[in-house]
């Protein structure tokens, strides 16, 4: 009897630790900047450097340009993330409104267009001048994943980017999903 009663337990224990572990994979617990503040954080930056995992991306890896991004706080707390970039010689803009986690510097964002979930996480950043983020996306069972790197200038100093490659590298980022991101003018200079 007793010795049932002792399995019983190693069994919900294992399985409990079993559903940890599953929970942490989806979530991929990754570390954020340290003492986050959101008003530091928003405002303009745009993209210099992306690694990724989308099939779309490294299918369209070449082409791909800078792009500027405009981070606005909404009244309900959400944060407007609105991205403006050069697609067929025109200029496109895409919003996503990220919601809070607990977890300061670490949001979330639907799509239900696409259907997918993405969680992102300002792993490090000193506001004024860069930071880098991490993205996963999920869509049914897939993951994707993305490390991104931002400036607040169009300019930004190699050293970052060198920073950006080895924090792209150390996220099991090859060579060939990584790319440092023209400059460009294109609809990324009115207003
Ligand atoms: C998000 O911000 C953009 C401007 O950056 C604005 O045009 C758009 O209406 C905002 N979207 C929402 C849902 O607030």
């Amino acid at each position: 009897m007793m010795a049932m009663g002792l399995l019983w337990v190693g069994l919900a224990l294992l399985q409990a630790l079993e559903t940890q572990a599953q929970a942490q994979d989806s979530q991929q617990e990754i570390p954020v900047q340290p003492a986050f503040v959101e008003d530091k954080f928003v405002g303009t930056w745009y993209s210099v450097g992306l690694a990724s995992t989308f099939p779309w991306f490294l299918k369209k890896k070449a082409e791909l340009m800078m792009c500027k991004t405009v981070l606005t706080p909404e009244i309900d707390g959400t944060v407007n993330f609105t991205a403006t970039f050069v697609s067929n010689n025109q200029c496109e803009t895409r919003t996503s409104l990220l919601r809070k986690t607990q977890q300061p510097g670490h949001y979330v964002y639907k799509s239900l267009k696409w259907g997918s979930e993405h969680n992102i996480f300002v792993v490090e950043t000193n506001y004024e001048e860069y930071c880098l983020l991490y993205t996963t996306k999920t869509k049914g069972n897939s993951n994707f994943n993305m490390a991104t790197l931002y400036s607040r200038t169009k300019d930004v100093r190699p050293e970052l980017k060198e920073r950006f490659i080895r924090f792209a590298k150390s996220h099991g980022f090859t060579e060939d999903t990584i790319v440092i991101l023209p400059k460009t003018d294109q609809c990324i200079d009115e207003n």
